[in-house]
């Protein structure tokens, strides 16, 4: 079943897009992370420390295939495109009519709005104590490992730095309205 899946880095506004699209499309709305947590039993946070990321990965990516099923606005984890099984279910989801979208933004930005969640992205901060530049370094390191993946399986992308909320989940509902009414 088309959905609207939302990709992109820790910070990037994935939830809070994903909630103002699904009021605006009057579709359901999933968070992937929360879907996760409830399948562990525990918070991410808790889990990679006791269990490790890979043990992670795999919840994740048996959540994936579950949800890859529903009609649904999807925020997915930052670290979803990274795995090639995950990167398999996202174009899959593209032939059958699914619109994927990486929201961008800078290092800046991202390492700002991480810095609002202290202790909450284990793969950046786990302790929470790392300082701004510290955190922007990390993020850097990463999003360089990760953008050509987020772009691989995006087929659309929204620079979100200096836009807000309201704002991207309009451009993307209008991107929607016009796959829709070319079916
Ligand atoms: C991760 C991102 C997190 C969460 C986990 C790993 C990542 O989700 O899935 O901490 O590898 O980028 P958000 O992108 O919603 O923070």
């Amino acid at each position: 079943m088309p959905a609207i899946f939302l990709l992109g880095f820790m910070g990037s506004g994935k939830s809070a897009v994903a909630r103002a699209l699904s009021r605006q499309l009057d579709l359901p709305l999933i968070d992937l992370d929360a879907r996760v947590e409830r399948q562990i039993g525990t918070s991410i946070a808790q889990f990679f420390a006791s269990k490790g990321e890979e043990a992670f990965r795999q919840a994740e990516t048996r959540v994936l295939t579950e949800v890859g099923e529903e009609k649904a606005v999807v925020s997915l984890g930052g670290g979803v495109p990274t795995r090639a099984r995950n990167r398999e279910v996202l174009q899959l989801a593209t032939r059958e009519g699914a619109l994927v979208v990486y929201l961008a933004a800078r290092s800046e930005t991202l390492a700002q709005r991480i810095r609002r969640q202290p202790g909450k992205r284990p793969l950046i901060d786990g302790q929470g104590t790392l300082d701004f530049d510290q955190t922007k370094a990390r993020v850097e390191q990463l999003l360089g490992e990760r953008e050509a993946f987020y772009r691989e399986c995006a087929s659309f992308e929204v620079q979100t730095d200096e836009r807000t909320i309201p704002q991207i989940a309009g451009i993307l509902a209008d991107k929607w309205g016009q796959i829709h009414s070319k079916r």
